[in-house]
């Protein structure tokens, strides 16, 4: 068993620990590291990724205590404790970049297509709105759509249920978003008019999403790969954006397959520019709309 706290128990040599270089690693040890990523999350890592492998597993390696690839592979791949290092481990090995109001275009699509287009034509009972952020990262997504939803539906004066999925494989990352307290640099592109309405600034300067919109979205911890487990229902908007790009074509084809079947007739599913070049599926119809990659479903 390995010192899960090492360097709070051994703080005198924890100086020591971080300027010891780590040491090279193997091409052997990369392609084993690099299987059990793409085993288990499913992303690939191509060869000129060594160097952005070595520093993720370095700084937990680090953290721990332990001075060689191998024995943290060991670890790693080894019984419950192996389990519980390995849901740390993602969130080093994930790219979490992400931002509010990232995708401008997406969010433009949202309000023109998904939304009623005036009041006329907002039914007398609320609309119920569901929506799933795929690889939502710290919230920023999800949230930005939230906001934009909200913002629309109060214009029209129509009253609505809006039920959000955010989903990741870093648990780290789901936590941020659950707490939706964010930095004043984090939140500088949101206008004024949303500031107020959607944030409280706290004592410490950070930002914090107000309670109404925090409740309507759930942080779940899913593996984009192993969805048919998972109870999901139908939604009317599915997004998966700078997700794909990680995974290899046959997983981008066998992933959007998936979220496809999530989605209600006439639900639209939004992924990134780029991220999946011709995909057929006998149900879903690509959406124009400029800058953005979207289907709808027939
Ligand atoms: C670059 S971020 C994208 C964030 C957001 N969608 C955006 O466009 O701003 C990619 C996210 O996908 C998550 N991710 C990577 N592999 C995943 C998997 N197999 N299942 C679910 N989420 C995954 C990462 O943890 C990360 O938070």
């Amino acid at each position: 068993m390995l010192p899960m706290k090492a360097t709070v128990e051994r703080l005198p040599g924890l100086d020591e620990q971080f300027i010891k270089p780590l040491p090279e690693m193997e091409p052997g040890q990369f392609e084993q590291w690099a299987a059990l990523l793409k085993q288990r999350t499913g992303m690939r890592l191509p060869d000129n990724r060594m160097s952005f492998l070595v520093t993720n597993l370095g700084m937990r390696m680090r953290e721990l205590g332990i001075a060689d690839f191998q024995t943290y592979y060991d670890y790693v791949t080894s019984g419950r404790e192996g389990m519980v290092e390995w849901g740390h481990l993602v969130h080093h090995l994930t790219v979490h970049e992400t931002r509010f109001l990232r995708h401008e275009s997406v969010l433009a699509l949202i309000i023109q297509h998904c939304l009623p287009a005036d009041s006329a034509d907002c039914p007398t009972e609320p609309l119920s709105i569901d929506v799933w952020s795929v690889g939502c990262s710290t919230g920023e997504e999800p949230y930005s759509v939230a906001m934009a939803i909200d913002d629309r539906m109060r214009q029209l004066d129509a009253p609505y249920f809006l039920g959000m999925m955010a989903s990741d494989i870093s648990r780290a990352a789901l936590a941020t978003g659950r707490m939706g307290s964010y930095s004043h640099q984090k939140v500088r592109e949101i206008e004024p008019r949303w500031l107020r309405n959607y944030f409280t600034e706290t004592d410490t300067g950070r930002f914090q999403v107000s309670e109404e919109l925090r409740k309507r979205i759930c942080f779940n911890h899913l593996n984009i790969l192993q969805v048919d487990d998972a109870p999901i229902g139908k939604m009317n908007i599915i997004l998966c954006l700078n997700l794909l790009i990680y995974f290899d074509r046959e997983q981008r084809i066998q992933i959007a397959n998936t979220l496809a079947d999530h989605l209600l007739p006439d639900g639209m599913l939004i992924l990134g520019v780029g991220e999946l070049l011709n995909w057929k599926h006998p149900h879903m119809k690509r959406f124009p709309y400029a800058n953005t990659l979207a289907f709808q479903h027939q």
